[in-house]
């Protein structure tokens, strides 16, 4: 039976997994896992893993400690093809809300994080026969949400950081694409709806706003991050992947109508 038959297409391939603690990062670990990847998980706070991963505590908006997690990954793991920067930070608000600070914080993590982990990895990514980076993206990147600019325009970032880097790196075989999920229910959704006045009725709204009614689970998303990576998607580079429940293609009408 053939790697991909077999669900353990990942089998002999290490792969790296940032924002690994919680939500999307961490399902991403847990379903590489399952189909056979040894997984380094790095996050800021520290991964609880508790299964087969191996846990790195290291912050995106800082180059030495990158630089060290990739270097124990290699070390530890022998390789490294592949690459998941999942670890983002959310921003709310309109255009004459967030402090220039802010607008710092939130692009030195979401896009310069990205930047850092992947020009760490690539050497060890020129190695692998079946080199591929997925970025996690997000509908903001391609739908105007309100109260999301700062987030949004990072994430917009995102989007053309894994176009620009998957033609450069076309020649190298490394693939790049990113995923664009819609609104996901991570313990970073509930730390939202915990901040809304009445969480219920915002939660009910976020359902409503994606066709299919309801929020995208960690795993879901997990999985398209996964089929992207596959060395089955060989003939992908250059994608943004809709996960979304139809949020981004789908022009319905108004419940009512
Ligand atoms: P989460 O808050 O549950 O997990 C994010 C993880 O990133 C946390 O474990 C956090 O410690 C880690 N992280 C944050 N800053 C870091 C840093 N400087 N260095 C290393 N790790 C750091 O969030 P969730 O929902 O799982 O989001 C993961 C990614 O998915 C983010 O990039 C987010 O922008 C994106 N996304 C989430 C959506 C959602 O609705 N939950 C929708 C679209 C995109």
């Amino acid at each position: 039976m053939g790697r991909e038959a077999s669900g353990r297409e990942f089998d002999a391939l290490v792969a790296l997994v940032t924002g690994a603690a919680s939500g999307i990062g961490r399902a991403t670990v847990t379903e590489l896992t399952r189909r056979g990847a040894a997984v380094a998980a790095l996050d800021v706070v520290p991964p609880s893993d508790g299964d087969e991963a191996h846990a790195f505590t290291a912050d995106v908006a800082d180059s030495a400690s990158v630089e060290r997690a990739v270097t124990e990954t290699v070390e530890r793991l022998g390789r490294l093809d592949v690459v998941v920067n999942g670890a983002g930070i959310g921003a709310v608000g309109g255009i004459e809300d967030n402090d220039e600070e802010e607008w710092h914080r939130v692009f030195d993590v979401n896009v310069l994080g990205m930047v850092r982990v992947s020009r760490a990895a690539l050497p060890h990514l020129q190695r692998s026969k079946t080199a591929a980076i997925v970025n996690v993206s997000s509908i903001a990147a391609t739908a105007g949400l309100p109260q999301r600019v700062c987030y949004s325009a990072s994430k917009g970032a995102v989007l053309s950081l894994t176009l620009a880097m998957a033609a450069d790196l076309l020649t190298d075989n490394v693939r790049v694409n990113c995923v664009c999920p819609g609104t996901v229910d991570t313990p970073w959704v509930h730390r939202l709806l915990d901040a809304a006045p009445d969480a219920d009725r915002e939660r009910a709204a976020l359902e409503a706003r994606q066709p299919m009614g309801r929020l995208g689970t960690a795993e879901e998303v997990a999985h398209s991050i996964a089929w992207l990576a596959s060395p089955a998607s060989s003939f992908i580079t250059g994608t943004a992947l809709a996960v979304d429940g139809g949020m981004s293609g789908l022009r319905l009408p108004p419940p009512s109508a």
